[in-house]
């Protein structure tokens, strides 16, 4: 590099707003909320299903709604190389529709169980809890009408969450089929007709292409008007009404809690029957009112991308708010279980040490080491800090006799064993 480029200041690159990086310390908790999450899929036979990142734009604009904030302001669209309009998937229940037109799966037993993990792309303004770039857990049951699906899928929502030891309220709503929205949504017009000049810019927009997202405006005024508006509930068809009493005894049964909340209208236009969302109980006012997790009922998706009468019920958690929640309530991953150290003194006995490491692993044992270092002390000082129960020292002189050191970390007292029995003589000291 010539004297002038040195001297320029390279200006170091930096992440791109509202994007985040997760560390190892974060990607630990994550690992273990997937892993969980893996687990109850297979309890409740949902199989993982993977679809790409970038999609046709149409099938958003169709299938999420040309109308809702996700579509018209949030989403990262452009035109390929090739002249076709994509888009970076804003979330997963279009695409996974679209998946299950193109591979047949009807021709499948119904319903069929699928659920997936991965990034999610919105350009929203960014703050805690709200990114540009998000993952979710996604479950989805497509082509079954049934109530109990909607029940298990809460049930399992709730579970999931419950398990790591977080406090969760569910809430739930319907906003009934096709021609009980219709209803509703003339008679909610009507009701905020009378109160426009009290709506924020927003829901005076809002009012003339999707009354619904009224209910779940955050703005104070609107709020207080939302509270007094007529409630979904008593305009849902008769077929609407017994579907969502069916849903209700089934958590009853499954022993959910839940409450019912009639602004769970969700703000993406696929959903009928029923909607739910997802929270954890914080002090903290702001993050109690960020949900986890949110899903419910996409009877008519399926029509509006032109693959049929397929009903489905799914919902999608976030990853990085459950993260939140869990560092909000001070809940960490079980420690990973390092139980023995290696250690050694120098160039000689470090290759034997790599050997013994690899038995170790081969053992079933969770071996750590600092081959890096030399220093006797400085590898017993990181033994210590991570609170194993025996270091196994290696030096030049054991290597020459075929022999190691055990040592018990906590009363420091060393054993010299055969190189050979090292695995039986570990065994023999953690049985104790
Ligand atoms: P959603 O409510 O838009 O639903 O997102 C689900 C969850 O993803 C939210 O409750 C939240 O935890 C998380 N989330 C959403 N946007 C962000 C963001 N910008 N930053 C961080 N976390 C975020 C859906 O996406 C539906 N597809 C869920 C579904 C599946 N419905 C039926 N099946």
């Amino acid at each position: 590099m010539s004297e002038e480029n040195q001297s320029k200041k390279i200006v170091q690159p930096k992440l791109l707003r509202g994007m985040r990086d997760s560390v190892p310390d974060e990607q630990e908790v994550m690992q273990w909320v997937v892993s969980r999450t893996e687990e109850i899929a297979n309890d409740y036979g949902y199989r993982r299903i993977e679809t790409p990142i970038l999609e046709s734009t149409s099938l958003f604009n169709r299938g999420v709604g040309d109308g809702t904030d996700i579509v018209e302001k949030e989403m990262y669209s452009f035109e390929d190389r090739g002249g076709d309009n994509i888009s970076l998937r804003p979330e997963f229940t279009a695409g996974l529709m679209r998946a299950y037109g193109q591979h047949g799966f009807i021709s499948k037993p119904q319903p069929v169980k699928i659920w997936t993990h991965g990034p999610l792309f919105r350009y929203d303004r960014p703050q805690s809890g709200r990114y540009r770039q998000h993952s979710q857990l996604d479950f989805e049951a497509m082509g079954d009408p049934a109530p109990v699906l909607d029940a298990q899928l809460i049930n399992i929502a709730y579970k999931l969450l419950s398990s790591f030891g977080l406090d969760i309220r569910v809430m739930v709503n319907s906003i009934g089929d096709r021609d009980s929205k219709t209803m509703y949504q003339g008679v909610l017009t009507e009701y905020y007709k009378a109160e426009t000049n009290l709506l924020c810019e927003d829901c005076q927009r809002r009012l003339k292409i999707n009354p619904l997202r009224l209910l779940d405006c955050k703005e104070e005024d609107c709020r207080d008007l939302s509270g007094k508006a007529p409630q979904m509930i008593d305009y849902l068809s008769e077929p609407s009404r017994l579907h969502f009493v069916s849903v209700l005894e089934y958590l009853d049964e499954l022993e959910v809690p839940y409450e019912l909340n009639h602004r769970i209208v969700r703000g993406l236009d696929y959903y009928s029957e029923t909607t739910f969302e997802i929270f954890s109980t914080s002090d903290d006012e702001r993050a109690s009112q960020r949900a986890l997790g949110g899903g419910g009922r996409y009877n008519y998706l399926a029509e509006s991308l032109g693959i049929g009468d397929v009903p489905g019920v799914g919902f999608g958690l976030g990853l990085e708010r459950i993260v939140l929640a869990l560092k909000d309530a001070e809940i960490k991953p079980p420690e990973s279980e390092v139980n023995v150290f290696v250690a050694q003194l120098g160039d000689e006995s470090r290759r034997g040490a790599l050997a013994v490491y690899e038995r170790l692993l081969k053992a079933g044992y969770k071996p750590a080491e600092k081959f890096s270092k030399d220093s006797i002390k400085s590898q017993l000082e990181i033994a210590d800090k991570l609170g194993v129960r025996y270091t196994i020292i290696i030096g030049q002189k054991e290597i020459h006799d075929g022999t190691v050191i055990i040592r018990d970390m906590d009363g420091g007292i060393q054993e010299e064993v055969d190189l050979d029995k090292i695995e039986v003589e570990l065994a023999k000291r953690f049985e104790n």
